[in-house]
């Protein structure tokens, strides 16, 4: 395994902030760190990029154990959630910025590089530009440039979306995913954001309260939630009780039809979301929702009695 996080644990006075945490990331994986406001995910970041010291465990890369080595020492860089740029700086200064202090690069060298970089991320026509003038979306590109013209085995991202507005974020989360793929670089991504942990990652570290919960594909997360925390971090979930059992059931996954099939609800809302329409369907003393496609909605109206098939 290429990068390893072996029983990491950080305790903050009475905060146990990180607690045992245990993951093996392979070399070229991007793995998403989800979870709530609170669990540890920036603890964790900053425990593998060298800015914390674990209370107890190691973080190994590379088989080289770097649990005590300085950040700047470390082949891993971080892109923080306020992307940090030198507000004095123009775009390839800016970028360029990491080189400096890297003497192997001669001043003909490095501007090739920083012009290589502008031209991964589409920035080569802004290279003298002053960053404060750019807009979010560029400034999100010059903080990636920075951080990759250095080379690292690993970059760590924490909530890099965070400033940015609904379509920009989908824009950048895209852009990040082929940039990662292209240049194959190993990505610990941080985010609260779930749609954002399952269109990019190829794997999915679920947390709470400072520890796993669990680990997988987005798809596994989705369709095979561990339990009840999981089911509702993840997306919407119905939660319903039939005699003993009790199902966790997608609201995408009932259909609503006239035929018998045994249970009976009557439609006392509806919403129109576009893509499909939510129905809530009172059973007995519950109300469950299910999200009927607009292809095949035969618009069952409120106050209606009907069947609900589980798919
Ligand atoms: N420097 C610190 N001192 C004390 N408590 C901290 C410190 N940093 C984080 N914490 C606490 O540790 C827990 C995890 O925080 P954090 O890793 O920032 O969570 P997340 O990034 O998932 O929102 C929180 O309860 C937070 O208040
Ligand atoms: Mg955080």
């Amino acid at each position: 395994m290429y990068l390893q996080l072996q029983n990491l644990t950080k305790q903050f006075d009475n905060i146990t902030a990180v607690n045992d945490m245990n993951v093996n990331i392979k070399k070229g994986e991007l793995v998403s760190l989800l979870g709530p406001s609170g669990c540890g995910k920036t603890t964790t970041l900053k425990m593998i990029g060298g800015f914390l010291k674990p209370t107890r465990g190691k973080v190994i890369l590379d088989g080289i154990d770097i649990t005590n080595l300085e950040p700047e020492k470390r082949p891993i860089t971080t892109v923080f959630q306020s992307y940090a740029l030198f507000p004095h700086m123009n775009v390839q200064e800016n970028v360029g910025y990491g080189l400096k202090y890297r003497k192997q690069y001669s001043k003909k060298a490095a501007r090739e590089k920083v012009d290589e970089m502008l031209d991964m991320v589409g920035l080569k026509d802004f290279a003298r530009q002053n960053v404060t003038k750019l807009s979010g979306g560029q400034q999100q590109r010059v903080a990636f440039a920075r951080a990759l013209i250095l080379n690292p085995k690993v970059l760590l991202l924490d909530e890099p979306f965070s400033n940015l507005d609904a379509k920009l974020r989908v824009k950048m989360r895209n852009e990040i995913k082929e940039l990662q793929k292209k240049i194959q670089i190993t990505m610990i991504f941080v985010t609260h954001d779930q749609e954002e942990a399952l269109s990019i990652s190829d794997r999915i570290v679920i947390m709470n309260d400072g520890v796993i919960v669990q680990i997988g594909s987005p798809k596994d997360i989705y369709t095979n939630p561990k339990n009840q925390f999981v089911a509702d971090f993840i997306g919407r979930v119905n939660t319903l009780k039939l005699g003993e059992k009790t199902l966790l059931i997608r609201p995408e996954n009932i259909a609503i039809t006239s035929e018998d099939t045994g249970h009976n609800g009557k439609i006392i809302q509806k919403q129109y979301m576009g893509p499909y329409t939510t129905y809530f369907i009172k059973i007995g003393e519950q109300t469950i929702q299910a999200d009927i496609s607009s292809i095949t909605d035969e618009a069952w109206e409120i106050g209606e009695s009907v069947n609900i098939k589980f798919m």
